[in-house]
């Protein structure tokens, strides 16, 4: 059985009604190349691209890590490492270990941004999803992030909050035309310069565009003070991440085609009780398992309409089974083949394999014969 590379277990929607669910910590740190590291020697390159990799890929246990590309979109940046932990120790130990790679000693630090999650203070009526009120960052594999920090006015908090909820609200009805675009708020008060950090995750950034032009014209955009700089950023893994900085490719080339074996071993079973769902990580794509009356049920956590968390969804048993029905536009889906059941959503989930061995339950997915 493969070793899961990582696993992150996030609260279930049940488990954050039962207690505080705790609040997650948020840095972006974007770093660029000294351009004296481009003119080393190919086999240098690759070898501290490797010796990178293998200290970066080590706080995988310790953070939920993603990597993004620069190049192209930005003169003065080049690599984003989006991390997130529940504390801020490992965000120091992380930046450390890169320093004292050889690779490290050419990179720069161009900006960093720290940042906390919380409830939003306004009451959030979209349904979309867009995370005003979580707690855990749980990012999309969409293609490309943006991101900015964000600082309001100072007559903007002197207004009643009343007066703030109906500009809040004209906001997310605009946001409501763009359910491709996922937002990700988390706040910074007091533990870095800018308000808030906003993370926008899409597969369309004509989309995006469209949603920040429309935006300018609300009356909450009056109270804007600063939205840039504002990072378009490519999702890749961290071995291309780094090839896109040049050298020698350490990438192994993408096997679109085989899908391998792979598992990932959860939790006792007794500690994973009906009723509860969890997030888990496999081969790097987010998976919700679900028990449901002690029958276990893991479907891709990414909704194939436009990637609502099916973790959160609300389920149903009948006699015709069980189905998990999207929070953000209620799509349903059959828990155990991840087949559309019912409403706009037009093409399945992937559905993986559950099983209990030793009192374990481990997550799995397996090549399909031809
Ligand atoms: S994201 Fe639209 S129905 Fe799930």
């Amino acid at each position: 059985m493969g070793k899961p590379s990582f696993l992150q277990t996030q609260t279930s929607p049940q488990e954050r009604n039962g207690r505080l669910t705790k609040r997650q910590y948020v840095r972006f740190a974007f770093y660029k190349i000294d351009p004296m590291w481009r003119r080393l020697p190919s086999e240098k390159q690759a070898e501290q691209k490797r010796e990178l990799l293998a200290t970066i890929e080590n706080f995988n246990r310790r953070m939920l890590l993603r990597p993004y590309s620069l190049m192209g979109t930005r003169a003065d940046t080049e690599l984003l490492l989006w991390q997130i932990a529940e504390s801020i120790e490992p965000f120091q130990e992380l930046a450390t270990a890169i320093m004292c790679t050889t690779m490290g000693g050419y990179l720069e630090l161009t900006r960093s941004y720290l940042s906390q999650t919380k409830r939003s203070i306004y009451e959030i009526r979209d349904g979309l999803g867009n995370d005003h009120e979580q707690l855990i960052v749980q990012p999309t594999e969409a293609k490309y992030l943006f991101i900015y920090p964000f600082v309001k006015t100072r007559p903007w908090y002197r207004m009643s909050l009343a007066a703030r909820q109906g500009m809040m609200d004209e906001h997310i009805q605009i946001g409501r035309k763009y359910p491709s675009v996922k937002l990700n708020t988390t706040y910074s008060f007091g533990i870095d310069d800018q308000e808030f950090v906003v993370a926008f995750e899409t597969d369309e950034p004509a989309d995006f565009l469209d949603l920040v032009q429309e935006l300018r014209e609300t009356e909450a955009s009056l109270y804007t003070l600063q939205d840039t700089p504002l990072y378009t950023c490519i999702n890749m893994s961290l071995a291309e991440a780094l090839d896109a900085l040049g050298g020698p490719k350490i990438a192994e080339p993408r096997k679109t085609e085989t899908i391998k074996e792979v598992w990932i071993d959860v939790c006792p079973v007794d500690e994973f009780q009906p009723g509860e769902t969890k997030v888990l990580y496999l081969d790097g794509q987010q998976v919700a398992l679900f028990n449901v009356d002690g029958n276990l049920y893991a479907l891709s956590n990414r909704c194939s309409h436009a990637r609502g968390p099916l973790a959160e969804g609300e389920i149903e048993v009948s006699d015709d089974g069980c189905t998990v029905t999207c929070p953000w536009h209620y799509a349903k889906f059959d828990l155990s083949s991840g087949q559309v059941v019912d409403g706009v959503a037009s093409a399945p989930v992937p559905s993986y394999i559950v099983e209990v061995r030793d009192d374990v339950i481990y997550v799995g997915r397996v090549p399909v014969a031809e």
